[in-house]
């Protein structure tokens, strides 16, 4: 691994799921950064993009996103100006001050066809999103792509954290509650803990490592599997039943098989701890 550069790493969306894995680890790490937030720093805004970025950066780690999946149905502009467009001036003012680009993508940018995992290519074969988020993540890949080479696009899938809105803290405040639970078991992924998503990324950024990589926790499973462990680990009573996407139809459709290929990450960093071990560390520091 070549040493880490001096300079300060920039964080972008600080308070997001991930960006407060990244501000953890860099505060354990005694890593030099700065972090910024809404409203100091906007995607939809280019003057503050513009301002936020300098030759004085080790990197710009873009952790801000629109999120909301089934909100980007009905918000197509502001979630392709923020997923995209902004991106997109991102990557132009990261050129301009030589500094690389690390961003986050989606699993959401495939279509849910395939039947084995996908590889990190940059235009694959089943990258056709099925929902308005997808598309507008796959735009600001290719933006960023267009611009420079100096980037690293990590594809993620299924973020969990001890904080932040997500599917075990959700799952597990439910099973407190209620004697049962409908989850879907007919879309299969790959669950992902934010804190070993940042320390992965940081090293991969640390290996100089350049291009589009998949990075998630090992194994796969469906959203039904995912709760039982969830309920397991958190000791309830809750009972699990499987359903399926069908019986709770939402605004935004989701692809039915997202299992992204993290086999070239795996090569130069290592296997990637299964899901159920990243999840239980996480459960033991679950934020009720
Ligand atoms: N969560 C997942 O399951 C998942 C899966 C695959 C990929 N990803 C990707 O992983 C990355 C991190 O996701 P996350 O789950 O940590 O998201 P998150 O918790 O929703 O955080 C996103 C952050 O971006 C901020 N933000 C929203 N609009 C902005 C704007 N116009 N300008 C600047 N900041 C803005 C949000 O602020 P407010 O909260 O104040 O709006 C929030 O702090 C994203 O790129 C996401 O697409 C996530």
């Amino acid at each position: 691994m070549t040493a880490p550069s001096s300079k300060p790493l920039l964080l972008l969306g600080a308070d997001g799921m991930l960006g407060r894995a990244f501000v953890e680890l860099f505060q354990t790490q005694h890593r030099a950064f700065e972090a910024l937030t809404l409203p100091r720093f906007d995607l939809t805004n280019p003057d503050s993009i513009k301002d936020a970025i300098s030759t004085r950066f080790a990197a710009a780690i873009n952790c801000a996103a629109f999120t909301d999946v089934d909100a980007a149905e009905s918000n197509q502009a502001l979630a392709t100006q923020i997923n995209a467009t902004g991106v997109g001036q991102l990557a132009i003012n990261c050129r301009l001050a030589s500094i690389p680009l690390v961003h986050f993508s989606t699993d959401y940018v495939f279509d849910g066809n395939g039947r084995v995992p996908y590889p990190p290519s940059p235009s694959p074969t089943n990258s056709r999103p099925i929902n308005i988020y997808g598309q507008s993540k796959l735009r600001g890949e290719e933006l960023i792509r267009e611009v420079s080479d100096d980037h690293l696009i990590i594809r993620t899938s299924w973020l969990y954290a001890p904080w932040g809105k997500n599917f075990v803290r959700t799952i597990a405040a439910a099973a407190r509650t209620k004697p049962e639970l409908k989850v879907v078991n007919d879309q299969q992924g790959r669950p992902t803990s934010a804190q070993h998503l940042a320390a992965s990324t940081l090293a991969l950024l640390d290996r100089r490592s350049r291009g589009i990589y998949h990075l998630t926790d090992s194994g796969d499973c469906t959203w039904f599997d995912f709760a039982k462990e969830i309920v397991r680990l958190t000791g309830t009573h809750c009972k699990v039943i499987p359903c399926t996407s069908a019986d709770f139809p939402r605004p935004a459709k989701r692809p039915a098989y997202s299992v992204l290929d993290i086999a070239k990450s795996e090569h130069e960093l290592g296997p990637m701890p299964p899901w159920q071990s990243n999840l239980a560390q996480v459960i033991a520091l679950l934020e009720t």
